[in-house]
């Protein structure tokens, strides 16, 4: 069994894959942001630091024998620009030099299907040319070439995962969304026929362990997550079926929308104010998520185990137990 550092072992994926190295016998070391007077994780060792102090990453690294990276300032629609960058392209790359200064034997990358933006190619793969729609998904692509171009020219073993929209158990991310629909809130945008395809976490997770220490998975790009994708409008009819109500049915037009989601932007980001509406927030009803996951299938044996309406069902079980719905 190895040592594994998980930098941002306290976010939705990283929590969980913390909890699936160390049930495989792992020894399992975190890289997190402290807050509050918040206590270290039992059973993990948790080095406490910014993904852009380039001690805090050093000290993280040495001596573990894989790493894997999901650091990202995923959760802030309304973040500037030079933020975004310095920790999702900088940060990386501090984990890029400090795994090759410690002779780590591979990194495996978190990057997003976001790379590939809204899909014109439906489904898409891993050779879909890349298209980022927002801050987000550019800095994610920064980040996935400066991976590529230093494993590369240090020879390093790497491998890159494009996880496919996570939900289950520790996402507050969909909260909104179920909660809305329960309340008879919901508001459609637009005509909601963009494809959206839920992965759950668990399934996710499997595709991570999968690569760590696999030849077959060295210097390879995966899209992991789920097989099925619906029209919007279907994800909303099903998640209302497991909610027991009526699904939604007002729907107002995009434009005015973004409109208002760009104003948001512009008056809140210089005063460094989360915007309570982004066009990052809007775009989830605008953009095409569907892919193909062939690739990771065929060469690591991976198969998801969480058909799409379980993985709601089992979404929905969790926000009702902590009381959310
Ligand atoms: N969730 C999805 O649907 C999805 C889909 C595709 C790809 N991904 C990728 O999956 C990875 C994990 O996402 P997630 O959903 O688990 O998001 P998350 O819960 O926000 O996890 C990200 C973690 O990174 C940490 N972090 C952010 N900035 C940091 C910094 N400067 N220094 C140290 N730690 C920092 C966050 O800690 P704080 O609490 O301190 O901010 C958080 O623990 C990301 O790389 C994301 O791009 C997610």
């Amino acid at each position: 069994m190895e040592t594994v550092l998980v930098t941002g072992g306290n976010g939705f994926l990283g929590s969980h894959l913390v909890t699936a190295l160390m049930e495989q016998g792992d020894t399992v070391r975190i890289l997190a942001r402290r807050h509050g007077d918040q206590a270290a994780r039992q059973g993990a060792e948790t080095i406490w630091g910014d993904i852009r102090d380039p001690e805090a990453v050093g000290r993280a690294v040495a001596g573990v024998d894989r790493v894997i990276h999901t650091v990202s300032n995923f959760r802030h629609g309304g973040s500037d620009k030079g933020e975004a960058h310095s920790i999702n392209v900088e940060g990386t790359r501090l984990v890029l030099e400090a795994c090759e200064l410690h002779g780590v034997k591979q990194l495996v990358h978190c990057s997003t299907i976001g790379v590939h933006g809204s899909v014109r190619e439906i489904p898409a793969t891993e050779t879909t040319p890349y298209n980022p729609g927002d801050l987000y998904q550019q800095t994610k692509l920064e980040a996935e070439q400066e991976v590529w171009r230093f494993a590369e020219q240090a020879g390093f073993r790497t491998t890159v995962i494009r996880p496919i929209s996570l939900i289950g158990p520790g996402d507050k991310r969909m909260l909104k969304l179920f909660r809305m629909i329960k309340q008879g809130k919901f508001v459609k945008i637009g005509p909601c026929q963009a494809f959206f395809q839920p992965a759950y976490i668990d399934d996710v997770v499997a595709g991570f362990l999968l690569c760590l220490g696999n030849e077959q998975a060295y210097g390879q790009v995966f899209i992991v997550g789920s097989d099925e994708y619906v029209p919007l409008e279907e994800l909303f009819v099903i998640i209302a079926e497991e909610l027991g109500v009526k699904p939604p049915s007002v729907r107002i037009p995009l434009q005015p929308v973004l409109l208002l989601a760009g104003l948001c932007e512009a008056l809140c980001v210089p005063l460094g104010i989360e915007p309570p509406l982004h066009r990052r927030r809007v775009s989830f009803f605008q953009n095409n998520r569907a892919f193909d996951i062939a690739k990771v299938k065929n060469r690591l044996g991976y198969q998801p185990q969480v058909g799409l309406r379980e993985a709601l069902r089992r979404t929905i079980a969790w926000y009702e137990q902590e009381g959310w719905l």
